[in-house]
């Protein structure tokens, strides 16, 4: 089997360069390998947590995802979906918050920074905490388990939150006694954090340093990129490139001989404004065509609504299955007693089945059997109509009836009434 490979993308604001090289474009790389199956969601339910106003919960979803797909995701091969176009991983969440210990909840980072923040604030422990907010381990949880996924490509802030979905996975398996739930491990990529921004500072959002991926187009890319700090040495001063912001920004958009070949320009005195020019046009050659796609997607969104709703077919018929087997196991599920259960839970054999047949004596007999087993068996009537009757009347009143009968067995009530409730769900299921 192949492994799967599961990330999910919260659906808040747009993405920046740190994104595309550090999460982006190795996960589409990733995605590539054979023997792996890959999905990719926008959190949208988490996003929820987040973000309270409709339209940028619309705007954010679209553009990530219009994002993803202008990388290069091959959504032939991938799973590219919403969150929410699977309601499913929301009764998941349920049965998986109904096996977590609060406890454990108390513990989770993000819950208790925002204790601590309001704390130091002077308010109230829980002032800002939404059952969201204190639940979003589990949903994430869902989010795993709901696909059986192997590997959670995650920043080291998302750690706790795949150990706490292998706890609920394995005291589900455990205490419902099968193992619907592959364990988890979480792949934390190294590489997520290196990016610097502007200042030299890692790339994010919260330091305002960032150069956006495709918003603000070429204009926006070359306003940013004329930030980057770099020393106050004039062009024809040789320069060291090492260590810098720049050369970081650099390595990642160049091919190995284009690291060299710009070190060595620098050393020879490249000023910094061409060398930014030209960094600039190293990021467009590879944005340009997907900042291109990407445009086009956001015009088109029906173009993007048919891929995520495929998507969000494939993982449903993925889903589907594994939840209904839940379903059962907790006992969400149809009475024992239902004809169509019945032949699930036992063989067809263990029914009790009546039969009225004439022997080689001419004599008319009734009789009732379970698999081998006789659970009835009349004495002989001249006439098929008094077998008939004398049949009616053990149906209605029992074994006390059963008058004149060769085999009467202990079970026979029980039987008789098995049998009743049989012909009645048919009945039911008729009408
Ligand atoms: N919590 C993740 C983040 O903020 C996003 C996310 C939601 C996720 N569900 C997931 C990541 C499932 C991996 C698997 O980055």
């Amino acid at each position: 089997m192949s492994t799967r490979v599961l990330t999910g993308i919260t659906t808040t604001g747009t993405l920046h360069l740190g994104n595309y090289v550090g999460a982006i474009r190795p996960a589409i790389a990733a995605s590539r390998e054979p023997g792996v199956e890959s999905f990719f969601f926008m959190a949208d339910y988490h996003g929820l947590i987040k973000c309270d106003d409709p339209d940028r919960v619309e705007a954010s979803r679209l553009q990530i995802a219009a994002t993803w797909v202008a990388a290069g995701l091959d959504t032939d091969k991938a799973l590219l979906y919403r969150q929410s176009d699977l309601p499913e991983v929301c009764e998941l969440t349920w049965l998986l918050t109904c096996m977590t210990a609060k406890g454990q909840m108390n513990r989770a980072h993000a819950y208790k920074a925002a204790v601590d923040a309001a704390t130091a604030a002077g308010e109230e422990p829980d002032a800002n905490v939404t059952m969201g907010l204190y639940s979003y381990p589990i949903l994430m949880a869902a989010d795993i388990l709901l696909y059986n996924a192997h590997r959670i490509p995650v920043g080291k802030d998302q750690v706790q939150h795949i150990e706490m979905a292998r706890d609920v996975a394995q005291k589900f398996n455990h205490h419902y006694g099968q193992d619907f739930f592959v364990l988890p491990e979480a792949q934390v990529e190294a590489e997520m954090e290196l990016l610097p921004g502007l200042d030299g500072r890692k790339m994010s959002k919260s330091y305002d340093n960032v150069v956006p991926l495709f918003e603000g187009g070429l204009e926006g890319l070359k306003t940013a990129i004329a930030k980057v700090v770099t020393d106050s040495r004039l062009p024809g001063e040789p320069k060291d490139p090492e260590g810098t912001t720049f050369i970081q920004l650099w390595d990642a958009f160049a091919a190995p001989d284009e690291r060299a070949a710009m070190r060595a320009e620098l050393r020879a005195g490249l000023g910094w404004g061409e060398a930014k020019q030209r960094l600039v046009a190293q990021i467009d050659r590879e944005l340009g065509p997907m900042r291109a796609r990407y445009e086009q997607l956001m015009n088109h969104p029906e173009e993007l609504e048919a891929i995520l709703l495929r998507g969000a077919e494939r993982a449903r018929a993925i889903a589907r299955p594994l939840l209904d087997r839940l379903r059962e196991a907790v006992g969400l599920r149809r009475s024992r007693l239902l004809p169509g259960r019945q032949a699930v839970a036992a063989p067809k054999a263990q029914l009790p089945m009546s039969k009225q047949y004439r022997e080689a004596d001419g004599l008319f007999y009734v009789k009732l059997v379970r698999g081998e087993q006789v659970l009835l068996q009349s004495s002989g009537f001249a006439q098929g109509r008094e077998a008939g009757q004398w049949w009616a009347r053990v149906r209605a009143e029992g074994s006390a009836a059963a008058v004149g009968a060769t085999v009467c067995h202990p079970e026979l009530d029980q039987a008789l009434a098995e049998l009743a409730a049989v012909e009645a769900a048919k009945a039911a299921a008729k009408a």
